[in-house]
């Protein structure tokens, strides 16, 4: 009978200790420790494993590990092609984001041409996996299913179906006997996953495993369980929307840079292969703060509307509200807005979000972000044809981005026609012309933004800018059209104009 001691664990980086401390030695992390009973060391043979035999490298067969589509196209995207037998694949999301859903339908589209699949489900029972599997058209005479929380039962239905794709739901809810501690702890979560991993590589069988993550976004449990597997893809979205962001983490046998987008509908997931105009369908043209930015996720532009709302504040430190972008890099665009470009948000609430459930934090989004803030305090809408896109930097100059020829030509292919680009960018494609500025404040001007326009209507742009209020003659005190146009190149200085970057406020 082996015998049983208790440890302190850390949930972080499964670092043990003997007895608990505040901040764990290994990642010093605090309050992390947390109590587990462990069974003495396991013997010699069992630490040894089953023996490799080296060979030369150009002998080694590489033909068992080459992915094979699951026949979801936007898993198969993020995958690099699909499931590599004898891989193991952790897929990490919030509870309720639809992980089951996604994987149920998985192995019943690996299923549909006869593969032999198996669906352990640890949280629920088989009568509700067969009913969501019903709701789905998931039925698969090939899928076997079995309701079993036992690591070693899990194992031994492996040897005795012979499946191609086992899917295990969790891995925090599954549980070795011969480990002491209760399921979901590090050491059986652990435990169990190397087990797996084991038996996948024995016996060239996809696992994939699914894992909830926390509330701060990692996986519940020790990290690591990513250093386990081969690959870990993260299931994210946000609850109130029905869009569905599949990215890998890690991956073992390709790039992690692709991203794969489902809805969320009655029928199951439902791949998106076009995010943009998803994205822009609900848009109103004409709505002042509104800027459309075409952002990269991975290789994968994607046409994202900014919105910004500002109110006049009644609180001493103003409101700041940024949804879906960074709070850090609004901050710093308001302040590069004030000091570079004459408007002052001190009086005012901010309320900054991107569309559709989405998050961005590449800088790319500055400009857009940023004409946004300035079209909202001036209470002046912005071309609907119109995408803009550049890094703003704290002297109010821009900096091209990467990838643009990609972003302008997701653009130009749902119906946009100018851009709004740093002076460097490159030459955008057919179909959209290029509006090159140097500096924010040149982009605000150009846009019919600029701070020292027509004298606001009381409260709406606090502070006044720096610049003198004056009055259009042409608009009567209205507030002017945008005064946007395409600009020549030839027509912008090759250098910043000194009194924008030397501006001594
Ligand atoms: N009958 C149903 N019709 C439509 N959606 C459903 C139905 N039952 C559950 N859902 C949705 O499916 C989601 C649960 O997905 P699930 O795959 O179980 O998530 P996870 O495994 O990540 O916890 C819930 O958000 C719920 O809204
Ligand atoms: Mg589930």
């Amino acid at each position: 009978m082996a015998k049983v001691r208790a440890v302190f664990r850390c949930t972080e980086c499964g670092t043990s200790a003997p007895k608990w401390v505040g901040r764990c030695p290994g990642c010093e992390e605090w309050n992390t420790l947390v109590e587990e009973l462990e069974a003495s060391s396991p013997s010699a043979a069992q630490l040894l494993g089953p023996r490799d035999k080296p060979v030369p490298i150009s002998e080694v067969d590489t033909h068992e590990w080459t992915a094979r589509a699951t026949g979801i196209a936007e898993l198969d995207r993020v995958l690099g092609g699909g499931l590599v037998p004898g891989s193991v694949t952790l897929v990490g999301g919030e509870p309720g984001i639809g992980k089951s859903t996604l994987l149920l339908q998985a192995v019943a589209s690996v299923a549909a041409d006869g593969a032999k699949v198996l669906y352990v489900s640890a949280e629920e029972s088989k009568q509700q996996v067969r009913l969501r599997a019903e709701r789905l058209g998931a039925l698969r005479p090939t899928l076997w299913l079995a309701s079993e929380t036992s690591l070693p039962h899990i194992l031994d239905f492996i040897d005795e179906i012979e499946p191609t794709l086992v899917v295990v739901d969790s891995i925090q809810t599954v549980h070795h006997p011969e480990i002491g501690s209760a399921s979901g702890s590090v050491s059986q979560v652990r435990e169990c996953a190397a087990r797996l991993v084991g038996a996948a590589k024995a016996k060239g069988v996809a696992v994939v495993l699914v894992g909830h993550v926390t509330k701060e976004g990692g996986l519940a449990g020790p990290r690591v369980l990513e250093h386990v597997v081969d690959t870990v893809l993260a299931f994210e979205g946000d609850r109130h929307h029905a869009l569905r962001l599949l990215r890998a983490v890690k991956h073992r046998f390709g790039a992690t840079d692709q991203l794969g987008l489902f809805e969320m509908t009655e029928g199951g997931m439902v791949g998106v292969p076009d995010p943009s105009r998803l994205f822009l369908a609900d848009r109103r043209k004409g709505v002042s703060g509104s800027v459309v930015v075409p952002t990269m996720e991975g290789h994968r532009p994607l046409l994202v509307e900014l919105q910004a709302l500002v109110t006049p504040s009644r609180l001493a430190s103003p409101r700041r509200s940024a949804q879906g972008l960074d709070s850090g890099r609004l901050s710093l665009l308001l302040a590069v807005l004030q000091e570079r470009a004459g408007f002052s948000f001190a009086e005012t609430d901010v309320y900054a979000l991107a569309v559709g459930g989405v998050k961005i934090a590449e800088p790319a989004a500055d400009l857009g972000v940023a004409l946004a803030l300035a079209s909202a305090l001036a209470g002046t809408s912005l071309p609907p044809d119109l995408v803009v896109c550049g890094e703003v930097g704290l002297g109010g100059e821009l900096r091209q981005v990467s990838q643009t020829d990609r972003r302008l030509a997701e653009a130009a292919r749902l119906g946009f026609t100018r851009a709004l680009l740093p002076r460097l960018a490159p030459e955008p494609p057919e179909g959209i012309a290029a509006i090159r500025v140097g500096t924010l404040a040149e982009a605000i001007e150009v846009a019919g933004l600029a701070a020292d326009g027509p004298a606001p209507p009381p409260g709406r742009r606090n502070g006044g800018g720096h610049h003198p209020a004056s009055t259009d003659p042409e608009s009567g005190g209205a507030w002017p059209a945008p005064r946007l146009r395409a600009v020549e190149s030839s027509e912008i200085p090759d250098t910043v104009p000194d009194d924008i970057l030397d501006d001594p406020f």
